[in-house]
């Protein structure tokens, strides 16, 4: 159940990476239900960003057009993941003489369109958001009127604004020959590389400036245009609107696949497996662990990682028949854990497996490990002797190579080293370190989760393969990194919702 909880979790991670993406070729009524309008904006086979209607006073105005579906821009401060493109044909109409006052594309944490924000605000920010990071708005302005206290070079001029009005870095059209308020289609791309921002109007390249936005912008921004008209006037139009944004690793996640279709599909058998083990051992449960044994003892046998085997026997005598006097850690077990005998499936069951005779989270957590690795290396966990090195079990082959500091040539050759070394790589020492022999230094799934998902870093492993002692010693408190253990310390009788 708990894998089954894990795999939707990463599915969840896995279409949020996939990104955001639209293409309104025209605009037509039942569009609407995509968008975000304020008050004043409206759709009438174009977004109107600031109205037209029959002949009502469109002075003082401002509006804004959002797409209702946030686009994920960034996994967090400082780090900005998401490339977007955009395509757009805007119209502004002048209704006075000179029009006023212009259109932006905007990216923005707020959907609603700021009070007083018409005029030379453009829809953008007010007086009081103005300048402020609290106003998290990256535009991109199509200025059609010079305002009096603003630094505008002219009336004609496409500008980037961070959180103000003032723009970064202004160019005027007129010297490439483009008139905004002409009333005539211009085709504007925007895009955005991770590092730079350009703007292009009918292929003319207009600017390009390196730009981080995620140190500007939450992590979820909403994308669309704001407008604003003052005593001068104009219709502020776009009339068609196509919308790319992907995650920078190029569409869905491709890793990201390769890993989570397998490890639904061995979820499931393990689960499957499980269901059925579970059955049987309503039977009997000596005779069980008889039948069992074939198995379980191949297993010890061809593996190293079990320095001793006992016989349930000895294990009885050593332990005064499992008597609750003798067993080690809490003596309370509320948890699902303790219920379950062995029941697994041979080359995904920790060392301490047959010594504990019961499941734990840390077992779990070495079988997920044991999981990713045969899923990144396209290998079976067990023994298969006609792989080069590739002995006993993945786990001491990952780790061999990961002492020689090769550890992503393990990756599936399926793959064709079409991927990211770094993410291999990070996936391939997390498997290992919930493969580590000692269950006290397995990393928690919350850990996992927030590596798996680019938030934390891999846990440091040792180069060595430590061995199996056991009983384990926790590690000493001088030597934990709380970001790395997690909560895999906190006591057993805590852990039950894990
Ligand atoms: C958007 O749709 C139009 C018409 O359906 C099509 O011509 C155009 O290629 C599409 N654009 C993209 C980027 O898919
Ligand atoms: C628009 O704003 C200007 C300046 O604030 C003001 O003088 C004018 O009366 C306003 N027009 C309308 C119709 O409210
Ligand atoms: C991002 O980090 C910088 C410095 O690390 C900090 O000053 C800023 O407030 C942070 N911004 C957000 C939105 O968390
Ligand atoms: C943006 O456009 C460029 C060039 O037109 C293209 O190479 C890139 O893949 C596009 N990116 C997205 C996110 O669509
Ligand atoms: C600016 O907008 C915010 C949010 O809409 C509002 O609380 C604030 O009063 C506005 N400032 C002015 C000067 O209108
Ligand atoms: C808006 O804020 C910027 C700082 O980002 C400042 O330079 C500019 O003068 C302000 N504009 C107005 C009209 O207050
Ligand atoms: C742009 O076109 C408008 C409307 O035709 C005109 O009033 C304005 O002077 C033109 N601006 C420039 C910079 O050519
Ligand atoms: C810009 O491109 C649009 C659409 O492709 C076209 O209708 C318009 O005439 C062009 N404008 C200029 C000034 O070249
Ligand atoms: C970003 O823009 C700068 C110029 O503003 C340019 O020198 C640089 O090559 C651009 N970088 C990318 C990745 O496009």
């Amino acid at each position: 159940m708990r894998l089954l909880i894990l795999a939707v979790f990463l599915s969840q991670a896995l279409f949020k990476a996939i990104g955001l993406e639209f293409n309104f070729s025209s605009f037509q009524k039942e569009d609407i239900k995509y968008l975000i309008l304020s008050e004043d904006s409206y759709l009438v086979n174009a977004i109107q960003v600031t109205r037209d209607t029959n002949g009502a006073p469109i002075e003082n105005l401002s509006g804004r057009a959002l797409y209702k579906k946030p686009f994920r821009l960034s996994k967090g401060n400082g780090s900005t993941m998401a490339t977007f493109n955009t395509t757009f044909l805007v119209n502004i109409k002048p209704q006075t003489s000179p029009g006023g006052e212009g259109l932006a594309f905007i990216i923005t944490g707020d959907s609603a369109l700021p009070e007083n924000s018409q005029g030379k605000w453009l829809g953008i920010v007010n007086e009081t958001s103005n300048g402020s990071s609290q106003a998290r708005v990256v535009a991109v302005e199509f200025d059609t009127r010079k305002s009096d206290d603003t630094d505008d070079v002219d009336d004609n001029h496409v500008g980037l604004n961070i959180n103000s009005i003032h723009s970064t870095n202004q160019v005027s059209l007129t010297r490439y020959g483009f008139n905004i308020s002409a009333g005539v289609d211009l085709r504007v791309f925007v895009g955005y590389n991770g590092n730079n921002l350009t703007v292009s109007v009918n292929e003319t390249l207009i600017l390009s400036e390196p730009l981080d936005l995620s140190t500007h912008l939450p992590e979820e921004v909403y994308v669309g245009f704001s407008a604003s008209t003052s005593t001068y006037t104009e219709l502020n139009c776009v009339k068609s609107w196509q919308f790319s944004g992907i995650d920078i690793g190029g569409g869905p996640n491709l890793l990201w696949v390769w890993i989570m279709v397998p490890v639904a599909s061995v979820t499931l058998l393990i689960i499957l497996i499980s269901v059925l083990l579970y059955h049987r051992m309503r039977a009997p449960v000596d005779e069980d662990l008889e039948g069992g044994r074939g198995n379980i003892e191949d297993q010890i046998t061809l593996s190293n990682l079990a320095p001793n085997k006992f016989r349930l026997k000895e294990l009885k005598q050593a332990t005064g028949d499992f008597s609750p006097k003798n067993k080690l850690g809490k003596e309370k077990e509320k948890t699902h854990h303790s219920t379950v005998e062995i029941a697994g499936t041979p080359g995904y069951m920790a060392p301490e497996t047959f010594l504990v005779s019961r499941a734990t989270v840390e077992t779990d957590v070495y079988s997920f490990g044991v999981l990713t690795l045969e899923v990144v290396c396209g290998r079976k966990p067990g023994n298969q002797s006609e792989q080069n090195n590739y002995n006993n079990s993945i786990v001491n082959w990952l780790w061999e190579l990961y002492r020689k500091g090769r550890i992503t040539d393990a990756a599936d050759l399926k793959m064709d080293g079409k991927f990211e070394e770094k993410e291999v790589e990070c996936v391939l020492i997390l498997g290992l370190a919930c493969c580590h022999p000692n269950p006290h230094y397995r990393p928690s799934m919350k850990t996992v989760l927030q590596v798996l998902s680019g938030e934390a870093e891999p846990p440091q492993i040792p180069h060595e393969r430590p061995s199996f002692v056991w009983p384990a010693m926790p590690p000493s408190f001088s030597k934990i990194d709380d970001s790395l253990t997690g909560s895999q310390l906190t006591p057993f009788t805590e852990l039950t919702g894990r």
